[in-house]
This record gives structure tokens, sequence and C-alpha cells, in this order.
């Protein structure tokens, strides 16, 4: 089946953040294949090619996005299965939060701590997505990816180069999926219970209204939104972006915030931060 390809698709409705422009083309295709023509097609044209995960992570230009935008929203790319050498196929188009719903469902243990990051598997493995003390490459045996020139892959984890909110192998390649390890197998309920505990303590210390997360890296051995914090930024506003008064390390979208007030409020965060601590935070959101 070829894949659809749509000009001018909004964005904002597909990021948590809910700010930005159209695509320039957008598609959603439907297996390897039509990924491949589609890679092939965009590099006669000579567009470049983005991967919008679960937008989470992301802050979309109020001009939009001169190329083409490929999601792997399609159910091709959703697929959780378990395998008799004891691991998991997660397609990239996964959600994290379903991941950790199957996972518990078939009583696998380690995936835990994923539950309440706004992700898909794709872009988890994309930037290392992390929480309550893990990261997804914790999980992970190998990583199935595509070049731009449309060449399929199979790495080991230890073939890779993975960091904090990093994964170089995927900057310049598309992840279709990976090999999970779990843990151990233990009692629904036990598992339930661990997630209980991450959920209660993620409500009481993160924000609910729309934001792309974390927006700076924690500097080594420090917490970004402790500096931002005791810099005196919690509820500083651009227009309708906002510091959290919650947690300093998000910026909230209290209604109609623009790319722009965001983009002007994480320089002048990133400035105080500089001038108060004499730190240079890193963002974790692509820009
Ligand atoms: N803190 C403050 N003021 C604030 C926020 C935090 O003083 O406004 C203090 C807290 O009291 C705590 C310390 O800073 O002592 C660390 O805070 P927290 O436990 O909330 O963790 P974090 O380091 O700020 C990290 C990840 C989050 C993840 C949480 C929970 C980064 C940049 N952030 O936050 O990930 O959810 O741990 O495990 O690594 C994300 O990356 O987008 C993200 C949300």
């Amino acid at each position: 089946a070829a894949t659809r390809l749509v000009e001018r698709e909004s964005l904002a409705n597909k990021t948590t953040m809910r700010v930005g422009g159209p695509a320039r083309v957008y598609a959603e295709p439907a297996g390897a294949e039509d990924l491949q023509v589609l890679l092939r097609e965009m590099h006669r044209r000579a567009l470049p090619v983005h991967l919008l995960g679960r937008g989470s992570n992301l802050i979309i230009p109020d001009e939009g996005v001169d190329g083409l935008v490929i999601s792997l929203g399609h159910e091709h790319w959703q697929k959780f299965e378990p395998h008799a050498d004891g691991r998991i196929w997660a397609g990239a188009g996964l959600r994290l939060k379903n991941l950790c719903g199957l996972a518990i469902k078939a009583g696998f243990q380690g995936f835990e701590f994923l539950e309440g990051i706004p992700g898909s598997v794709g872009g988890a493995l994309r930037m290392n997505a992390g929480a309550m003390g893990g990261w997804m490459f914790d999980v992970v045996d190998e990583v199935q990816l595509m070049t731009l020139q449309g060449e399929i892959r199979t790495m080991k984890k230890a073939e890779m180069h993975v960091d904090y909110r990093h994964c170089a192998e995927l900057h310049e390649a598309i992840a279709l999926g990976a090999w999970l390890k779990p843990a151990a197998s233990a009692q629904s309920d036990d598992i339930r219970r661990q997630i209980d505990v991450y959920q209660k303590k993620r409500v009481e210390s993160q924000p609910r209204e729309p934001s792309a997360g974390c927006i700076f890296k924690n500097p080594p051995g420090n917490s970004a939104g402790r500096l931002i914090d005791e810099s005196g930024l919690k509820g500083e506003r651009v227009g309708d972006a906002e510091v959290s008064t919650v947690h300093a390390n998000f910026i909230v979208n209290r209604g109609h915030a623009t790319s722009a007030d965001i983009i002007a409020l994480v320089k002048k965060v990133r400035a105080r931060v500089k001038a108060a601590k004499g730190v240079d935070l890193e963002p974790e959101v692509l820009l």
C-alpha cells in the first residue's frame, strides 16, 4: 500500500507542548518498504527528513518544518511480541505507557520506570529517555534501525554509543524497534505497586499543563530544576510560556504560548542561571 503524503499538515496537535507550525510534507508509512520508498523520494526532491515520535521532547518552530516529517503511528510499528528466547520485540511506534501495560499483563519486570514518560519506543531510543533512576537502554538488547539510505540494520546495545539522554547511532538513522530484555518475571500485582509509587512521585513533583518534559539536561552531579528554582525563576513568563511553579525545569504552555515565547523563555532561563550559578545548562529538548 502506498503511503499517503499530506502537504502542510499541522504539527502542534501532535506534540505535548502544543505549539508550532505545519510540516511541508507529512507521512505515516505502513511498513518498512513504504518507508524506503519515502526516503528515496525525499532524497530525489532533496528534502530533509525528520522523525516525529510522540512529540513530547521537542519544540516545533512557529514557521513549521520545511521537509518531510515521518510518524511511525501506523499499527505496523506498534507491535509487542514476547519471544521464546525471553526477549520482547517492541515496535518504534508503541507508546511507553502501552509497553508497560502489556509487560504487566505478561508478568515481565523491569519496564516500570518508563510508565510516566509520554513517549514512544522509537523516541525513547533516539534520546535514551529516562526517569526514576532508569533509562531506556537499561532494557534494550538490540535495536533495529533504518539508515537514511533505506538500509535496515540490527545493532547490539554493546556496539552502540549510549549515554544520558543520548544515542549516537540514532542521530542519523530511524529506530524501527528493539529487542528488549525484561529484568525478571514477577507477579503483576508487585509490578503494579512499583508503578503506583512512581506515579505518585510524578504527580506530586511534575506539572500537568502542556509541556515538553524537562527542558534542560541535569549537569553532572546537579539538578537543573533546583538550579533554576534557586535562581528565582519559577513563574517567570514570556507570553503564555511559563517556568512551572511545580518543577522549575518544566516550561508549561498556559494556553496560547507560541514557539517563539518558549524559545525566548529558554534563553532567558539559561542566561539567568549562568549569571546566578555559573552553570551553562544544556537543553534536552530539540529546539
Ligand atoms: N528541585 C527543586 N526545585 C524544582 C525542581 C526540583 O529544588 O523546581 C529539586 C528536588 O527537590 C530534588 C532535585 O531537584 O531534590 C531533583 O528533582 P527531581 O527528583 O524532580 O528530578 P529531576 O532531576 O529534576 C529527573 C529527570 C526527569 C524525571 C525525574 C524523575 C532530567 C533532566 N530530568 O528530574 O525527566 O522524570 O528525574 O525521575 O534528567 C525529562 O527528562 O523530560 C524528565 C521529566
